[in-house]
């Protein structure tokens, strides 16, 4: 019956249905979206720290209100995406455990520090510019779950990206040291968010898999200059330069030329060692342990309940 079963699931994808999870599916399928939706998830609520770091110290009560309402989307972004992992088998537990062990990826950006107020707009910006570009083409993930859980995240990333566009704004319409400020943030983030995409084509491992599956739709390089060809004109509007001096459109070839993203960088970022690593799971690592008593309580809760149920 395998052989039946595994016709069907390629039938299911070529006609470009879903794949839900009480269908069939090979073990390598489950095992690659159990691995990029939970390193998603994860990326999400480590994510939720470099602009945490902002939250007590916004220069005003509605950019506070702003900044904490984002902070919670990304929470809110964690949980659906671990809930639509766990569909495909594993538990909320295991993949807290390897997040915590740090034996699980997260998102190379996210290992980046916040020194000022002009980091919170150049992540909205860039980082989530660079998210919703990556996103927006996972809404059609052959597998279920997980596609519909990204139309509501990418409509909140749209509004995420427009704040930090904003505040750019208000900061490149200020002072000359407020310019400044965002230029230098600019600065810091473009590359980083670059590498987002992942490693180039020829590099990536799991791009050509992924798409004969219909997980992913377009190769990390392809979402990379579409990102690139989204920014140039923003740039121009907010009045900052793109820090890449090779930066330039090719008529030839029909797309931006660019320098080279400092690979070597990303798979430091990736073995740990970035700027920011041993900091942000150290902080996850806490939290955890803090929030034992909430989850301890909240089992105990449903267990009375389901009590009740059956007395
Ligand atoms: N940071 C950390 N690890 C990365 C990154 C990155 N920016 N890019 C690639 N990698 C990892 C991959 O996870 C993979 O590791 P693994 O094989 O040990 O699991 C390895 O590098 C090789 O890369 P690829 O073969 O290109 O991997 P893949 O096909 O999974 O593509 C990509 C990587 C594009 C990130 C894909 O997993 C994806 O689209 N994920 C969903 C989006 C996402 O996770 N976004 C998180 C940041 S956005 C946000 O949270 C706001």
């Amino acid at each position: 019956h395998d052989v039946d079963a595994q016709t069907r699931f390629d039938e299911l994808v070529a006609n470009e249905q879903r794949i839900e999870p009480r269908d069939w599916m090979p073990e390598a399928y489950r095992k690659t979206l159990i691995r990029q939706i939970s390193q998603h998830a994860h990326s999400e609520i480590i994510g939720m720290q470099p602009e945490g770091n902002w939250i007590t110290r916004a220069p005003s009560l509605k950019r506070k209100a702003i900044l904490m309402a984002k902070v919670q989307d990304e929470a809110g972004h964690g949980l659906y995406l671990y809930s639509a992992a766990q569909t495909l088998g594993i538990t909320r537990d295991e993949m807290m455990q390897q997040l915590i062990d740090g034996k699980a990826k997260y998102s190379s950006i996210f290992n980046y520090p916040t020194p000022t107020w002009a980091d919170m707009g150049a992540i909205g910006w860039l980082v989530d510019g660079a998210a919703i570009c990556n996103q927006v083409p996972l809404c059609r993930a052959s597998y279920g779950p997980y596609g519909r859980a990204m139309v509501r995240v990418c409509k909140e990333e749209s509004f995420h990206q427009r704040q930090g566009f904003e505040i750019l704004l208000t900061l490149m319409q200020g002072s000359e040291e407020q310019r400044q400020m965002a230029q230098d943030a600019v600065n810091r983030w473009y590359w980083p968010s670059l590498a987002m995409f992942g490693p180039p084509d020829d590099q990536s491992p799991n791009s050509a898999q992924s798409m004969a599956w219909k997980i992913k739709r377009f190769s990390n390089d392809e979402l990379r200059q579409r990102f690139v060809g989204m920014l140039v004109p923003q740039a121009e509007i907010l009045g900052v330069t793109l820090p890449d001096p090779d930066l330039r459109w090719n008529e030839e070839t029909g797309q931006y030329d660019m320098g080279e993203i400092d690979w070597d960088e990303f798979f430091e970022v990736l073995r740990g060692n970035g700027p920011c690593n041993a900091e942000r799971l150290e902080r996850r690592r806490t939290a955890h342990e803090e929030g034992a008593w909430v989850r301890e309580a909240a089992a105990e809760y449903a267990r009375k309940q389901a009590r009740r149920r059956e007395g």
